[in-house]
């Protein structure tokens, strides 16, 4: 049996992309497997935790003794979060979120004409963000996904966000990001340390998080 060091906490994770309608046929998302998330909410409850994962659209199999709720889209996604935050002490977020939305939803399949077709996009609420602020306590703890900058881009998310960790991977890195069972991440904190812990499966990587996690939970209450 695996050290149940979580026991008695309630993690709340989400994973895997979310998907913005354009019409019944087509939709705006990402690459997110879901695989990064799947990982932490198997890590977590092995080591004892209840473990609420709020999923998008993956083809993932619940993991077994997590409670899975699934979702499409950033709205249902930051829904489900919110009505379940209260109860985690720890939160990971690493769904990627997708920032905009078309502004309307056909409500039939858009036919093809002559010219180009232009889409309207509109900004989905921050959900992590929305966490950040009202955190009591929990520790929250984010992703990025970065092309460019990424330890500038991800410690801005820290800050902004108000997060006690963010794990940021450079999506074009060999070995890191979307769809892989590896990942190459940089974990930054709030006092300027960043770790890095090399290339790792996803289900190590997990573990790694975890045990971060649990380091400044005991930190705090010291
Ligand atoms: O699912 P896999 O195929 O295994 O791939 C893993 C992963 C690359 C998706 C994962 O490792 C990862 O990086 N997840 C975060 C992707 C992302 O959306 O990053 P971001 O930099 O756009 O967002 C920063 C953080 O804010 C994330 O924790 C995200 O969940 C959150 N966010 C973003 C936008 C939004 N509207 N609401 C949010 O909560």
């Amino acid at each position: 049996l695996a050290r149940q060091d979580l026991a008695g906490e309630t993690v709340l994770v989400t994973a895997g992309p979310t998907r913005e309608e354009i019409d019944p046929v087509r939709f705006v998302s990402n690459h997110s497997s879901g695989k990064m998330g799947y990982a932490i909410a198997r890590a977590a409850r092995r080591r004892g935790a209840k473990v609420i994962l709020v999923s998008g659209p993956v083809c993932l199999e619940s993991p077994y003794g997590v409670e899975t709720v699934r979702v499409k889209t950033a709205v249902e996604m930051r829904d489900a979060v919110m009505s379940r935050v209260a109860e985690a002490g720890i939160v990971v977020k690493s769904a990627a979120v997708a920032d905009y939305r078309p502004v309307k939803r056909a409500g039939s399949k858009i036919k093809k004409s002559d010219g180009a077709l232009s889409i309207e996009l509109e900004k989905n609420p921050d959900i992590l963000a929305e966490i950040g602020q009202s955190k009591q306590g929990a520790i929250v703890v984010g992703f990025a996904a970065e092309t460019d900058d990424l330890l500038a881009n991800a410690g801005k998310k820290l800050e902004k966000k108000n997060l006690d960790m963010i794990v940021a991977n450079d999506i074009g890195e060999p070995g890191a990001g979307f769809d892989l069972d590896t990942n190459i991440v940089r974990i930054l904190y709030r006092d300027g340390r960043v770790e890095e812990p090399g290339i790792m499966s996803k289900d190590n990587l997990a573990d790694f998080i975890i045990d971060r996690i649990l380091l400044l939970k005991s930190r705090s209450s010291d």
